[in-house]
This record gives structure tokens, C-alpha cells and sequence, in this order.
């Protein structure tokens, strides 16, 4: 008989309204909701297969052996799935991404959410799109968001079964742009999980969420009316809010770097000549430029001898994650 093997395909995502700072670390209950869209054209493939010869997980990123950071957190989700849902032996998982890891592009989102989906397939477990979403947040809080296709919205939940993503629009109603404009390839120095555990040492950080329902809204209803200058307006608050919130926590964190500030006013003023676009940041100094087909040849022109822009990646609006033939 053959060896079972399961694969899946899932892309990142790009927040519109952020997820920072976790009202429960362990489960991954975000403080606040969260809105974003899948980016296809980048995408993270993952497959899953067992032998009873081995006696630990093995984790391979794009046919490198990981044996530190990054195999440990594999290795202890895959401990917390096997005691929601018990299965014997241990677990080979490869997995091949068509992007930088941690260049500010979201990789753990589409790692964890290819995963989550893998497994489902694996143990042939039988699990609901909702489920498979909060299964991947356990890996990692965005990749709850990278399960549905579209435009997506993740509800904080009060625990684990209510804590997940939906989709609110799919692919074909509004196809928008990221335009990332990578200004290091270089590991961020400090990871979202950290960031995510200073967030309420700034006094910010309250505010912000307390406000989360009101950005939440004119976002979702931007994106159902296909409003970009709605859009823009919003999302480019929102990330200023997360940016100052990281600045003022103790100890501060500063993602932004030169060329990052000089891209996001220059953003600004493109669109105030009549170039629809708009910028947001993750955790990290590069810039997603968000914006529709009309433009993007306007930014990709006016950026692509930009001053401080290591790689341009071009993603569009993404369907959900999917199995896939083995
Ligand atoms: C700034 O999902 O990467 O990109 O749950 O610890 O893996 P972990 O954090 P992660 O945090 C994402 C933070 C963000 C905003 C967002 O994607 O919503």
C-alpha cells in the first residue's frame, strides 16, 4: 500500500485593520477583530507524511532541514492539535514558499494555514472551514484569515470553537492590488508573538482597541460598496494606530525605517494627484501598497527606481486555502 500523503496550498494576507496584542496568548484570542485579504501569487505549499521509523516531527522549508526557532513552534503546535485530537507517531512536513519568510510578507500565516488544512486531510478529521480556521490560529493568529478566500474577517471569539475567519467578499466582487515594496530582506529582529505580548504596555494600546468596531466597519463596508477612497482612508489609519501603539510600548518598537516613512507620504501624495493607492505596514519596515487595476501600473512605474527598494512582489486579491494532488 502507499504511503498517505496530504498537501495544501494557502497564500498570506494582508491585514486592512489589524490583529495586535492577544487577550489569551496561549490560544491565540486576539484583543481586537480583524480584516484582511488573500494574496495570491504568493503562496506557501505544504505536505504531510508519517513513518513509524521516526521519533520526532521533521520540518523542511524549501529543502532545508529547519532544526531550531522554527521547527520548535511546528513541534509544539502539532502537540497542542494532538491533544485536541489524539493521533499516534510523528509527522515528516515539507513545505516549499514562493516568497521570502519574514520579510514583513506574512509567511506564518500561509505556513500555519496550509498546515491546519494538511492536517485536517491527514487525520482525516472532518473539520468545518470555520474549525480549520481556528485550528490554524492556534499555529499562528493571521493564518486564521489565509483559510477563507477573498476578503476575510476574523472575530476575537471568547474561546477556542468561536475564535475564527469568514470570508466577506470573495476574489471576483473587488480584485485589488499589493504592490510590496521591500525595503530589507533581512528576519525582522523582532517577531509579531513577541510584539503581540507588549502591546498593553502602551497606553495606546486601550484606545485602540476600544475603536476597533468603528474601523472594522467602514472597512467591510468599503469593501462591499468597492469604495477605494474609503478604503485608503481607513486602512492607512489603522496602520498608523498599530505603528504608534508599537512605538510607545516599553520598550518601544520601531519597524519603520527610512525609506518606509518616505514611501508612505509618497503614497500619500499620489493619491492626492489622483493615483488610487494606499499604504499599510505589518510587523516590518516594508510597504504594501494596496490598489486597484487602474493604478497599478502608475505605482509600479513610479516606484521601480525608487531609492531604498530591495524586490517589488505583486500579489492580487487570493481565493481560499486547498488541498491539492499530492
Ligand atoms: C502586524 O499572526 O504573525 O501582521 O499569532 O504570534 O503568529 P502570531 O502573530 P501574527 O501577527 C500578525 C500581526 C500583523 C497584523 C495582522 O496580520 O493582523
Amino acid at each position: 500500500m502507499s504511503q498517505k500523503i496530504s498537501s495544501a496550498l494557502a497564500h498570506p494576507n494582508i491585514a486592512f485593520i489589524k490583529y495586535w496584542g492577544n487577550a489569551n496568548p496561549s490560544l491565540r484570542l486576539p484583543s481586537n477583530g480583524s480584516i484582511s485579504m488573500n494574496l495570491e501569487g504568493l503562496e506557501t505549499v505544504t505536505s504531510l507524511s508519517s513513518s513509524t521509523q521516526q521519533d520526532t516531527h521533521t520540518l523542511t522549508i524549501n529543502d532545508v532541514v529547519q532544526e531550531s526557532d522554527k521547527s520548535s513552534r511546528i513541534a509544539e503546535y502539532l502537540e497542542k492539535i494532538r491533544t485536541l485530537y489524539p493521533f499516534e507517531g510523528f509527522l515528516t512536513i515539507r513545505s516549499r514558499n514562493n516568497f521570502p519568510i519574514s520579510a514583513g510578507i506574512a509567511s506564518s500565516a500561509s505556513a500555519f494555514a496550509a498546515l491546519a488544512l494538511a492536517l485536517n486531510d491527514f487525520l482525516a478529521l472532518g473539520l468545518s472551514e470555520p474549525e480549520i480556521s481556528a485550528l490554524a490560529r492556534l499555529g499562528s493568529g493571521s493564518a486564521s484569515r489565509s483559510i477563507p478566500g477573498g476578503y476575510v474577517q476574523w472575530e476575537p471569539g471568547n474561546d477556542h470553537q468561536s475564535s475564527f475567519a469568514a470570508s466577506i467578499a470573495s476574489p471576483t466582487h473587488w480584485q485589488l492590488f499589493d504592490i510590496i515594496l521591500a525595503v530589507t530582506l533581512e528576519e525582522k529582529k523582532i517577531s509579531s508573538t513577541r510584539g503581540h505580548q507588549h502591546a498593553d504596555t502602551s497606553p495606546y494600546q486601550s484606545v485602540r482597541v476600544h475603536d476597533t468596531p468603528r474601523r472594522l466597519n467602514i472597512c467591510r463596508q468599503a469593501i462591499i460598496d468597492k469604495d477605494f477612497e474609503k478604503l485608503a482612508w481607513i486602512i492607512e489609519q489603522d496602520s498608523d494606530m498599530m505603528h504608534a501603539v508599537m512605538l510607545t510600548s516599553d520598550p518601544p518598537i520601531v519597524y519603520w525605517q527610512p525609506a518606509s516613512l518616505s514611501i508612505m507620504q509618497t503614497v500619500r501624495e499620489l493619491r492626492k494627484n489622483g493615483v488610487a493607492c494606499a499604504y499599510t505596514l505589518d510587523a516590518g519596515p516594508n510597504v504594501h501598497i494596496i490598489c486597484p487595476p487602474s493604478s497599478k501600473d502608475a505605482v509600479l512605474d513610479f516606484f521601480s527606481e525608487y531609492p531604498g527598494i530591495q524586490e517589488i512582489y505583486i500579489a492580487k486579491t487570493g481565493g481560499a486555502a486547498h488541498i491539492i494532488p499530492s
